[in-house]
């Protein structure tokens, strides 16, 4: 079955990123000047997908907003002639079909993809996490669904990552089937460094088979206190195979500063108007 539906969790509190998240969502952090969330849509659409939910939660209208028509803005810009502008802020109201639903609660990203229950049915998803923003030939997402149309089962999208960093992540336990596909024999959330089977990290995106939903009804909270995805998908792989995809991209974790920074450095330099002023700026503080 064609995979048509991503969720994107988006209710996180950005608790890494006051005071700028005080008010705000951490979702509409501008990456030189898109919102991050947009970047994730954007994947998402150039990936073949049709249609997709955000988890929301309070303090996040602005999402919504952003996604939808800005008929002051289409207005003004219209009268004053500014064509360029205008196309940019249409397009970005018609990129997909977005749909909401509020959690009510954080209480973790299993249970924020439950809420995705009605919305899913019974086909295929991705999830996409807000916090991952991967720079690639082919989009990321892409990638995992030509892997998803192969395997036909559910799929995480991996990249190494450096041996103290596997605590921050779910982590596999690798069997290699080909060039950049193991089998999950097993899967573990946020291990500590000398425990950890692999340094094989699951990287925000996911294609999952609707059965997930059965699980993680009944799934126990587990690290943090939360419902963790990565516990219910061990579950599911008692009951169904899972693949991992090793990706190809720069992968940035933008909900860290330094993560955010590179990334913001980076696609700052891919911008033809904004390149070689700030390449010559950079090169100028680090020679100080
Ligand atoms: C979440 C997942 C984790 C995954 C990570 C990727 O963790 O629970 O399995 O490896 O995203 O960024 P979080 O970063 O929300 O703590």
């Amino acid at each position: 079955m064609r995979v048509k539906k991503a969720i994107i969790p988006a209710a996180g509190l950005g608790t890494r990123f006051l005071p700028a998240t005080k008010s705000q969502p951490k979702e509409m952090l501008p990456i030189v000047d898109k919102p991050t969330i947009q970047y994730i849509v954007e994947e998402a659409v150039s990936s073949g997908i049709e249609q997709i939910l955000i988890i929301t939660g309070r303090n996040k209208k602005s999402i919504e907003d952003h996604f939808d028509k800005s008929v002051e803005l289409e207005k003004e810009l219209e009268e004053k002639n500014k064509e360029d502008l205008l196309e940019l802020v249409r397009g970005i109201s018609s990129l997909a079909e977005v749909y909401y639903i509020r959690q009510k609660e954080p209480k973790g990203l299993g249970h924020a993809i439950y809420c995705a229950k009605t919305f899913v049915g019974n086909e295929p998803f991705a999830v996409m996490l807000g916090d991952d923003i991967v720079d690639s030939s082919k989009p990321c997402l892409r990638q995992l669904l030509d892997c998803y149309s192969e395997y036909k089962t559910s799929i995480l999208g991996v990249q190494q990552v450096p041996q103290e960093d596997v605590s921050k992540y779910g982590i596999v336990t690798p069997l290699k089937i080909e060039e950049n596909v193991y089998k999950v024999k097993d899967l573990v959330e946020k291990p500590k460094m000398e425990e950890s089977p692999s340094n094989i990290a699951i990287l925000g995106r996911y294609i999952i088979t609707p059965k997930i939903f059965e699980i993680l009804e009944h799934t126990a909270p587990g690290v943090n206190g939360e419902i963790q995805l990565t516990d219910a998908l061990r579950l599911l792989m008692k009951e169904e195979a899972i693949y991992a995809y090793s990706f190809e991209g720069h992968r940035y974790d933008v909900g860290d500063k330094l993560g955010y920074l590179q990334a913001t450095v980076d696609y700052a330099l891919k911008r033809p108007e904004l390149k070689d002023g700030f390449m010559e700026y950079l090169k100028k503080i680090v020679h100080e």
